[in-house]
Parts: C-alpha cells; structure tokens; sequence
C-alpha cells in the first residue's frame, strides 16, 4: 500500500503536526487517505493525535478502531505492559489490522509514538514496526541545537532494521528559540552525511493548516 510512516528523533517534535498536514494535503489533491496512530498511550481518556489525525482525513472512527493500542499512562509500551497494563501483541497482526482499516483507501498515512526505538516489547520497537508495514518513512527532527546526532542516531537505527528514510523535516517547533545559531547549519551539515535524503524545513506556524507547502513538498518527494 502507498503511503507514509512518520516517525521521529524523540517525542514533541511535530509527528502528529507534519502527519496532519500530510493527511489534508493528500484530501486537497482529491485522494482518499486513512491517517492512522496504531499505538498511543496519554490517551486520557481520548487519543488526541489518533483523532486530530482521523479528522484531518474525514474519519473520525478510525480513532477509535478495534486492533488499534490505546493506553492511559503516558509512558512507552513496554513500560506500561511491566506495570501490568496491556501489551502491543505482534506486531505483523497491528499492521495487518492497520493495512485492513485502510483498505479502502488510496494512502495510508501512520503516525508512529515517540521516536525511533521505543520498547514496544521486550523485544520489539517502533523500528521495528515500521519495518513491518514498509511505508515510506518520514523522519521529523527539531530544527535545534542537539539535532544532528539525533537525527543520524536515528537514521542508523532505522537502517540498521532495513528502513531507509524517504525524507527528513527540521522542523521549527513553537517553543524553539529563534535565535538557536544551529539553525543556520542543521540542514547543511546533515545534507553532507546524508547526501540520499531530501531534507525539509517546516517553519515556525499557528497550525498545522500552516504546513500546507511542507506537505506538498514532501508528497512529491514521496511521489504521493
Ligand atoms: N511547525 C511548527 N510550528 C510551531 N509549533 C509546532 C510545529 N510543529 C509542532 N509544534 C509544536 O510542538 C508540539 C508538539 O507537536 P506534535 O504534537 O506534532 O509532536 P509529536 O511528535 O506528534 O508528539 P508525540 O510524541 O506526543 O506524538 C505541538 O503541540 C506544537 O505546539
Ligand atoms: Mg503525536
């Protein structure tokens, strides 16, 4: 199946913003997309990314779906299944269940929890996830001091599962200080290490209906 998996350096740094605005633009092209969040734990009592995700692709129920991870502590899988709460389970049957939930669809659009290696299991991480449901996947770092080894941490990791990254966001979130002097060279230096991987800046915005151009840029990167 075409489509996206948005995945991260860490949590907080614009997945469900760049997945949203993903999602939307895919509808403005007049495409049929399922936006998906398989696992998300802080749903308390709601999914709020699994929902602003679903909206953005005009199917609230997809929120709410059976199959799908849903926990109320806002800690990694693992974490909550040792404190005795409930376990993610194979991960081939998630994204087979996730494949079936778009069935319909001409995109699927999945947000992943967190970054690249959170315990699902004991054994398992979100790599490993995206590994199975073999999207293209996205990667969205913070346009601040500390990304580039994030960001190529990240992207060892993910190759190092057999998932090579179709793009990267540097993504100016709101609480990122505008005069961060990183910010003039993060794009540059991780071209240079990266040379494969377009790179894409996403500016400072209200929203993510301000992401509008990040998006489209991304979709034909992905040839979405
Ligand atoms: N381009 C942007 N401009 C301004 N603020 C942004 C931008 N992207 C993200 N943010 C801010 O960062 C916050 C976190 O973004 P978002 O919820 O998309 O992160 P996330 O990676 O999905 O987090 P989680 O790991 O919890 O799923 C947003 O609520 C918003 O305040
Ligand atoms: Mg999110």
């Amino acid at each position: 199946m075409k489509g996206a998996f948005v995945t991260a350096t860490g949590t907080g740094v614009g997945k469900t913003w760049i997945a949203t605005a993903l999602a939307t633009a895919c509808l403005d092209r007049g495409k049929h997309v399922a936006a998906i969040k398989p696992i998300e734990t802080g749903a308390d009592p709601e999914p709020r990314d699994a929902l602003a995700l679903a909206r953005a692709s005009g199917d609230e129920s997809l929120a709410s779906a059976a199959g799908l991870y849903r926990a109320k502590e806002p800690l990694a899988p693992y974490a909550i299944q040792k404190r005795g709460g409930p376990a993610v389970g194979s991960l081939r049957s998630l994204a087979k269940r996730i494949r079936e939930l778009a069935a319909g669809a001409d995109y699927l659009i999945v947000e992943g929890a967190g970054g690249v290696l959170v315990p699902l299991d004991r054994k398992h991480t979100m790599a490993d996830l995206a590994a199975e449901l073999d999207l293209q996947t996205v990667l969205v770092a913070r346009d601040a001091l500390g990304v580039l080894s994030y960001t190529l941490t990240a992207v060892e990791a993910l190759r190092k599962r057999s998932v090579s990254v179709r793009a990267i966001v540097l993504n100016h979130v709101e609480r990122d200080r505008a005069d961060d002097l990183s910010r003039r060279s993060n794009a540059e230096v991780l071209t240079d290490y990266l040379p494969r991987i377009p790179i894409i800046r996403a500016p400072k915005v209200q929203s993510p209906s301000g992401l509008g151009s990040v998006a489209s840029q991304l979709l034909n990167i992905l040839k979405i």
